[in-house]
This record gives structure tokens, sequence and C-alpha cells, in this order.
């Protein structure tokens, strides 16, 4: 029987990952199969509960999911357990065994594709719910400087501050004060605001060197992007290369074999230019 291998989120018929796996195992030459499933909150246990008894081997987990898949695992990795949620399920003997591949993905995607060095940058992180709660302890272990958390909800922020637990390198401010924090080397789209309107931002976040990444692509990461070109940032990257990495990074715990993401990462990119400049 052929591997079974699904993403799981709702809704999840959009999801790049059924294509981005299909590609890594024809590479590699793997064998397997690997679907999208639609599973709304309330059936989210049950569907994987089914998806493991019919021989699923692996799962990628995405929104709205990933807090109650860790909270399903027998067993979870410290960067899972750090992060609040899990992206990756490996089935192993018998039970599910949790990781978030989502930070490690990031910092590849910006320190290997982009070639950035990120150590002792200042670092704002916008947003402090599970996007951001995934990629910033990635971001510490990667050596910055210091995270400046901001959330509209300043309580969610202090929440993220506090689960880090580096009270010398990451502070909490308010969204109102976002105008009063001067420049930083780089800036992270952790919210989800592009997907309802974007949002706005004062220029003096950037500097002509900084560094801006959306954590989201395709159309919730326009505004964003578009405030980073306006405001004058140096670097501009949306979340494709994050989504490509953490895949590969979720590949090889499943098969033990890295692929190489540059392809995959050409033809999403080329089909996202291909839809932005169509009329
Ligand atoms: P995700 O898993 O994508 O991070 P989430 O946990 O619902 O989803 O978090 C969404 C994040 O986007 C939160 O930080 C949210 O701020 P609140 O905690 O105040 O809700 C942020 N967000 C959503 N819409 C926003 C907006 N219009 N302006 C600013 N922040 C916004």
């Amino acid at each position: 029987m052929t591997a079974r291998y699904a993403v799981f989120g709702h809704p999840v018929v959009h999801s790049l990952s059924p294509r981005i796996h299909a590609a890594f195992g024809t590479q590699l030459g793997i064998a397997m199969q690997y679907a999208a499933i639609d599973a709304a909150p309330g059936d989210f246990a049950n569907a994987l509960g089914a998806f493991a008894a019919s021989g699923g081997l692996g799962a990628n987990v995405t929104l709205p999911h990933k807090e109650r898949a860790l909270a399903l695992c027998t067993e979870a990795s410290d960067r899972a357990r750090r992060a609040g949620a899990a992206n990756t399920l490996s089935r192993l003997n018998g039970q599910w065994h949790g990781d978030n591949t989502d930070g490690a993905g990031l910092v590849h995607d910006l320190t290997e594709r982009r070639r950035l060095d990120l150590r002792g940058r200042r670092v704002l992180m916008l947003g402090a719910g599970g996007a951001a709660r995934g990629v910033s302890p990635a971001l510490l272990d990667a050596g910055i400087g210091e995270l400046w958390v901001v959330n509209r909800t300043a309580e969610r922020a202090d929440a993220l501050a506090d689960a880090l637990g580096e009270p010398g390198r990451v502070h909490t401010r308010y969204w109102a004060d976002l105008g009063n924090l001067g420049a930083f080397d780089m800036i992270v789209n952790a919210t989800s605001a592009g997907r309802s309107g974007g949002i706005e931002l004062p220029f003096s976040l950037a500097g002509n060197r900084s560094l801006a990444v959306d954590l989201s692509y395709g159309e919730a990461a326009v505004s964003f992007m578009a405030w980073a070109s306006a405001a004058g940032c140096e670097h501009r990257f949306d979340g494709i290369g994050m989504l490509v990495e953490q895949a590969a990074e979720s590949f090889a715990l499943w098969h033990g074999k890295r692929p190489d993401t540059d392809p995959v990462f050409a033809s999403l990119s080329a089909r996202a230019d291909s839809l932005q400049t169509a009329d």
C-alpha cells in the first residue's frame, strides 16, 4: 500500500502543500499519497483518528488546528512545545508525535536561500497569535539581538513574551506606540490582517537596510509588501519561501531525506508573479 500523508486545515482547498510534497516525492523517487483533508474545528480529532486508522503515517496541520494538534500528540519536540502548536505529526508505534517546522522553515529561507545574517538584528514582531508563536523561538535561536512583540491586543503580546522566557531580549509595546519605537532591522508581519484589508503602519519602523517578511503569501501579503516597498525596506519577502522550507523540514522528518527546495520555490514564485501581473 502506498504510504499516506495529508494536510489538515479549514479551509484547506487552496493549500499548496499537496503540490509541494508531490514535487519533493517525485524529485527523490519516494512513492506516497498526500491529500488535503478539510476538517471543521469540532471534527479535527475524529478526522485525524480516521486518517490514522486508514494507515496515515504523517500529517501537516494548518489553520486553525495547530494548537489542538499539539494537544492530541503523545509526545512533542521542544520546538513544538515552545510554539504551543504543532504543524507536523508523525505516526510512530500507534501514537502521534508532534513537531513544529515553521520557525526552522523561516530561518532556513532567510539564512540559506536569501543569505541574510540574522544575528544581532533588532526585530519587530507584528502579531502574537499562532504564526508569531511558531516562529519566535527559532528567530531567538538564530541569534537575533532583540525581539519587540507588538500586538493589537496587548495581553497576547505579554503572554507570548512570557512564554519565550527571555526578558533580556524580548520586549512588548502597545500597538498605538508603533510610531515611537524607532527603526528595526527586521519587521515580521505575523498578523492575519492582510486577509481582511491590511494594516496601516508608520514608515518610521523601516530603515533603508531593513528586511520585511510577511508570513502570509499571495493576496494576504500584498498590503504589507506594498507598505515595505513604500517605506524603503531593502529586502522584502512574502511567506512562500517559508512555506516551501517548512514543508522540506516535514518531508525530511517523515522520509529521512531533505529535498532540494529550489525548483519548487522557483515554480511557485513564477506562478505568483504571473498571477500578479495577469490582467
Ligand atoms: P495566526 O495563527 O494566523 O497567527 P491568530 O492566532 O488568530 O492567527 O492571530 C492573528 C493575529 O493577527 C493576532 O495577533 C491578531 O491580533 P489580536 O491578537 O489583537 O486579535 C492579529 N490581527 C488580526 N487582524 C488584525 C488587524 N486588523 N490589525 C492588527 N492585528 C491584527
